[in-house]
């Protein structure tokens, strides 16, 4: 009889030609004319699931995008019930104005890697597991645990109505642990399991000058420019230090013990790597942090755009009627996104000169989450490694990234959360040439597969 992981290894190539079509499928979940697509993407899935053998599986409407639902409840009241969490909605990508060397949404292998919008974030791992399913059931004929499935297609933009979803559903999605691959590792030959993740309040800041956009010549040098007076209230959004200035923003960070300061620094980002990621040399933010510490345990004010006046080729002589700047604070466990979202308000407005007028928008929020570092299912997560990396130990990180619905699952459910993922930071997640090693595609399916055996093993010895 083949063993799963023989027979995940005899159908290497056709695991990947399917991830290929879902690939293909534009998915982005903030384009409202690709809300096809993203439905389209949902049920390829509903179809995949439904081929591989799932008794249940629906795509269940929401008012935004669907959320695909599946259950797989054979292994028995004595077995350890999963609820598993992905999304395959993706981030937008434009091959001219992004910069792609190819179709974002029209796969290819290059050296070794698949290289298309949503390779690594997040359609390789949520096929993974969807390969590492069938590779059980075809050997196997049966789970040895019970399944719940939940892939949403809003994570990109915030998971908008899955939290609803969830409350709507305590009793439907009871389950004893919850898996996600939506993390990266460490390095290639280090795996990792996540315990920390940063919330986020996303804002835009509006400044309106004159009521309508004026000659320079006429009015420049009377009327507070709105572009520079957005450039004046920016400023001062940072100390000298790197540190945020708004008044309050530091007040439920905790602070990060000494012992975790100790284990982390044991996983340091390595300059040569964060070099690598940026195409910089010389890093910024808060001096008396290590880089690691500034993405996993310190709050964050980004400007992720700004926009005023003219911008086309060649000279203008206007002097603009308002300015606009996107602003993002990633957030640190016990820190309230509204609360944040309350505080850069009263500040801008604190800031705002008398000249101009100013507005800051609340455009959505996600909440930071701590993971426990002991529970079985991470204890499991350990072996399952260690059984799919050739044996490698893998070390516990803090990471900067967000994914909002996984204190919704705490809170809600009161279950424990895995963050077992496989790609890389350098994967290229959200820009250019996204890609997926294939090494880690197959080296994830194993790794799901043993997760499956050591969690319903550990879970039978601890009843
Ligand atoms: N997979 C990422 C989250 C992530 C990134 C976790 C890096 C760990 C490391 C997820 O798809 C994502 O991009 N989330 C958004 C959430 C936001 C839109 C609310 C993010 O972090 O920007
Ligand atoms: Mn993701
Ligand atoms: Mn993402």
């Amino acid at each position: 009889m083949t063993s799963p992981i023989e027979y995940a290894r005899a159908n290497a190539e056709r695991f990947r030609q399917d991830l290929h079509a879902l690939l293909r499928i534009p998915s982005v979940s903030a384009t409202p004319e690709l809300a096809g697509e993203v439905r389209r993407a949902g049920q390829w899935l509903v179809d995949e699931m439904t081929r591989i053998g799932f008794p249940s599986v629906e795509l269940v409407e929401t008012a935004g995008h669907p959320i695909v639902y599946g259950e797989w409840l054979t292994a028995g009241a004595d077995a350890p019930t999963i609820l598993l969490y992905g999304h395959y909605d993706v981030q937008p990508a434009d091959r001219v104005k992004d910069n792609w060397d190819s179709e974002p949404f029209e796969p290819i292998e290059k050296d070794g890697k698949i290289i298309a919008r949503g390779s690594t974030d997040d359609k390789g791992p949520v096929v993974a597991h969807l390969k590492a399913i069938e590779s059980i059931i075809q050997t196997t004929g049966a789970l040895p645990v019970n399944l719940k499935v939940i892939f949403e297609g809003e994570e990109e933009v915030s998971s908008l109505h899955l939290g609803a979803f969830v409350s709507a559903n305590l009793d439907r999605l009871k389950a004893d642990a919850c898996l996600i691959s939506d993390t990266s590792i460490y390095a290639p030959d280090i795996p990792s399991i996540v315990y920390s993740l940063r919330g986020l309040v996303y804002m835009e800041l509006h400044v309106q000058g004159p009521k309508d956009d004026l000659h320079s010549g006429v009015y420049g040098g009377t009327v507070h420019n709105p572009a520079q007076a957005l450039a004046e209230i920016i400023t001062q959004l940072h100390n000298p230090d790197g540190s945020v200035a708004v008044s309050g923003f530091y007040d439920e960070v905790q602070p990060l013990s000494d012992e975790e300061r100790a284990a982390l620094a044991k996983v340091p980002w390595r300059k040569a790597d964060w070099a690598m990621g940026t195409g910089l040399e010389l890093p910024w933010g808060e001096a008396q942090y290590s880089l690691r510490e500034r993405v996993g345990a310190r709050p964050t004010l980004e400007i992720n755009g700004m926009a005023s006046g003219f911008y086309g080729e060649g000279a203008k002589t206007v002097l603009p009627a308002k300015a606009m700047a996107k602003i993002s604070c990633r957030l640190v466990a016990d820190q309230d996104p509204r609360r944040i979202y309350e505080r850069v308000r009263d500040f801008v407005a604190s800031i705002t000169p008398a000249t101009v007028k100013s507005e800051v928008r609340l455009l959505h929020t996600g909440d930071a989450a701590l993971v426990d570092r002991h529970s079985q299912p991470v204890q499991a997560a350990v072996q399952a490694y260690k059984a799919g990396w050739g044996g490698a130990e893998p070390v516990f990180v803090r990471e900067g990234g967000s994914i909002p619905i996984v204190a919704n699952f705490q809170r809600d459910l009161g279950i424990p959360v895995v963050l077992m993922g496989f790609g890389l930071d350098t994967d290229g997640a959200h820009g250019p040439n996204e890609h997926f090693h294939v090494e880690r595609y197959h080296k994830g399916i194993e790794t799901i597969i043993h997760f499956y055996s050591a969690y319903a093993d550990l879970f039978a010895a601890g009843r």
